[in-house]
């Protein structure tokens, strides 16, 4: 069903990533991950909440055996910055030592976040620790670390849809798009 020009649409500059864009791109990490993890049975962990929509596809098509979870990170700061300051909100419910893990992110920013996550998730000796992120911003990086599976490479630019939020809003998006500057100016 296509979106109508809704206050919630007429906020977004210009669709950065198409519906269609996405769905092909998530079926190529799929074939992807289901090629590299045949017979191990991967844990795939969710990072809530931003990661919902990608890992909802993603796991989908995933055409072998696997096991989901979830894990909840809070990071200080604004919509703009990381503060630096990560906090555990909700852990996972599995045991991953020896399991293959894979983390499932929406979006790699300053990497605090991810690199927060994998240094947590390695203390418990899984067997293998690996990370898949729809989309990376690399000129905002403030650690050094780098997804393992990257759906899109993207400019430093304020995007919101398919799971990514402005305070909370444009989760339910079905595209990825750039938000007007004076929609988050205007709110300051
Ligand atoms: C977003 C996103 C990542 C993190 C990336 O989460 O989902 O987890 O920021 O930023 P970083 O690379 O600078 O650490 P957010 O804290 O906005 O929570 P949300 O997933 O609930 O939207």
């Amino acid at each position: 069903m296509a979106f109508n020009k809704t206050g919630l649409e007429n906020d977004v500059g210009y669709v950065l990533l198409s519906e269609t864009q996405i769905r092909q791109r998530v079926q190529e990490l799929d074939m992807q991950i289901t090629r590299d993890y045949e017979g191990k049975n991967p844990l795939l962990v969710c990072v809530l909440k931003g990661a919902v929509n990608f890992y909802s596809d993603l796991c989908r098509n995933i055409a072998d055996y696997m096991e989901m979870d979830f894990i909840a990170i809070s990071s200080y700061g604004n919509e703009m910055k990381h503060s630096g300051i990560v906090r555990l909100i909700k852990d996972i419910d599995k045991s991953i030592t020896g399991r293959h893990v894979i983390i499932v992110e929406d979006i790699m920013d300053s990497g605090l976040t991810l690199n927060y996550m994998t240094n947590l998730l390695k203390t418990r000796n899984p067997a293998s620790l690996k990370t898949v992120c729809l989309l990376d911003k690399p000129e905002r990086r403030e650690c050094a670390i780098t997804p393992d599976y990257v759906g899109f490479v993207i400019p430093d630019e304020f995007v919101v849809g398919y799971g990514l939020d402005y305070a909370g809003t444009y989760r339910n998006l079905p595209y990825i798009g750039v938000l007007k500057p004076e929609v988050y100016t205007d709110a300051e």
